[in-house]
């Protein structure tokens, strides 16, 4: 899609503006009474969120690349068909090809409390040599005093087919070693690191690498700083959730990540990391929604 042409198709919007990289990656400019943010096109990926007389609530890498068929580091990255590597195929790409692939924007909504984005893909001939389904997968972004980001996953044809998902938000903190979560307890996770099943008990702080999976946790987490909430982070529709932070080592080792971006940074992801079946013509949902302290919701939910 040229510039050009998304202009001209949504010339009327008056919250949201359009605008390109250097290297030609489109993107969207949305600003409403509530909010402002930024999405790209690539991915449906969003990369900025940051309510009105509020902080920005995201973390962008300050090395990101914006090139076609590059994934962002930072903001909030689609992980589909497959959450991690594939598992008949570990040569596939990581965490599917939802997050490389172009977006069709479908429509824009302004309401009077929220703009909705409503993007999707259809399979293709590229998509069929990665994962040979026929689908489509819609992404609405709700940007007001709230951010919410929905999946929703259809296939065709005859059969079920299953498949793994994950909404990887990156989390913009002041500092790690004062950030904990709080409602993963008391939950059983996969850490992904020794491979071992471990029992949280309480509030999770940051000391390590970090890169855990935990099974049927609450869907209300609360980010924490200090003693201070800064936001609440629901899903719906999830298996999981996927608390990852990189920490110095493997910071370094990511060409997109600064070494000490890690400090600043945490994961909190909703997924669907065990596989799901999917069943032709219906629709799974996957949803996580950000509740920042600004949010007149948030008094209302904060129960950290
Ligand atoms: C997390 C995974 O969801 O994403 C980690 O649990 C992975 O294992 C991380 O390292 C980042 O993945 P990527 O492909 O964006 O570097």
């Amino acid at each position: 899609m040229k510039l050009s042409k998304i202009r001209e198709a949504f010339n009327n919007c008056q919250q949201v503006t359009f605008d390109q990289t250097e290297s030609g990656q489109l993107f969207l400019n949305v600003e409403n009474q509530w909010a402002k943010a930024q999405v790209y096109l690539q991915g449906a990926h969003i990369t900025s969120y940051q309510p009105v007389s509020g902080d920005e609530c995201l973390w962008l890498s300050d090395c990101a690349v914006y090139e076609k068929d590059k994934a962002i580091r930072g903001g909030i990255p689609i992980c589909w068909p497959w959450f991690g590597p594939n598992v008949s195929n570990p040569l596939l790409p990581q965490h599917g090809f939802a997050r490389t692939a172009e977006f069709d924007l479908l429509k824009i909504d302004e309401l009077s409390n929220k703009t909705i984005l409503s993007f999707y893909i259809a399979s293709n001939e590229k998509t069929l040599n990665l994962w040979p389904t026929d689908f489509k997968l819609t992404v609405k972004i709700e940007i007001g005093a709230e951010l919410c980001v929905t999946l929703e996953t259809q296939i065709f044809g005859e059969k079920p087919v299953s498949f793994s998902q994950a909404i990887h938000s990156y989390f913009l903190v002041g500092d790690i070693s004062e950030t904990s979560i709080s409602g993963l307890e008391p939950s059983q996770y996969h850490n992904k690191l020794t491979d071992c099943l471990v029992e949280q008990l309480e509030p999770l702080k940051f000391t390590a690498e970090t890169d855990s999976i935990y099974l049927n946790p609450s869907n209300h987490l609360t980010l924490v700083e200090g003693s201070k909430p800064i936001l609440i982070v629901e899903q719906s529709g999830a298996d999981s959730t996927v608390v990852w932070n990189p920490w110095e080592d493997k910071s370094k080792e990511m060409i997109d990540f600064p070494n000490q971006g890690y400090q600043k940074m945490v994961c909190i992801e909703a997924a669907n990391t065990r596989q799901q079946q999917l069943v032709p013509g219906q629709v799974f949902w996957l949803s996580q929604k950000i509740i920042p302290v600004t949010s007149p919701l948030f008094e209302t939910k904060d129960k950290s």
